[in-house]
């Protein structure tokens, strides 16, 4: 939670299974972004946050949610600047739950700077970010930077909980240049 002025940026895993590589290297973006310095980290992970299918009877942008989940997961991304989302490519698209969490909101959303870090086979998960783009720019997001993470299980150690995200220096810069471009998007 944001203890200073900083802006407070969230890191999103939107992968949700067991075992599931989003959630070491989600753990890796949030500590890279949290050396940037430039503001307050908290990781939104989807897992946890296990929304069900989306069921609102009222269109989002009026904030008038039923559900409690709902409200719960308005409270958390309504208080961020900006956001990174790290997410992955399946069957050439972005997973079912992050589109499931978009629909869910409106304006917490909306204004918003946010990074893409997609990640998968030799494609590095870019055509889960082209499908990704525009549904930010219809919610009225900012994607303002990617970062693309080819054949990611060459940058995984370890097994289990133990399991870490340990970048190449292309990987570590293109990093670098994500958090760079989401800050200068917060002035
Ligand atoms: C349902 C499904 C579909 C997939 N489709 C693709 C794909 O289209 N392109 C790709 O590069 N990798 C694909 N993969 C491989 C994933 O990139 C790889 O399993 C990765 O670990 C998924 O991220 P996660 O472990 O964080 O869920 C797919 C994996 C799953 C489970």
């Amino acid at each position: 939670m944001s203890s200073t002025d900083r802006p407070l940026l969230q890191v999103l895993i939107a992968s949700t299974r067991p075992g599931r590589v989003g959630e070491p290297t989600g753990r890796w973006v949030a500590q890279r972004a949290e050396e940037h310095a430039g503001f307050d980290v908290e990781v939104v992970d989807l897992a946890e946050i296990d929304l069900p299918m989306f069921a609102e009877p009222k269109h989002p942008r009026l904030g008038d949610y039923a559900l409690s989940h709902t409200r719960r997961f308005s409270a958390i991304i309504g208080r961020a600047s900006a956001f990174v989302f790290v997410f992955p490519e399946y069957n050439h698209s972005y997973n079912a739950a992050l589109k499931n969490a978009l629909d869910h909101l409106s304006l917490e959303w909306r204004g918003k700077p946010v990074g893409l870090v997609s990640y998968g086979g030799v494609a590095a998960g870019a055509r889960a970010a082209v499908a990704l783009e525009p549904v930010l720019l219809a919610l009225g997001m900012r994607p303002v930077a990617f970062a693309p993470i080819p054949m990611i299980f060459q940058f995984l150690e370890g097994d289990g909980d133990e399991r870490r995200f340990v970048p190449d220096a292309e990987v570590d810069k293109g990093m670098t240049a994500l958090l760079d471009g989401v800050a200068a998007e917060l002035g």
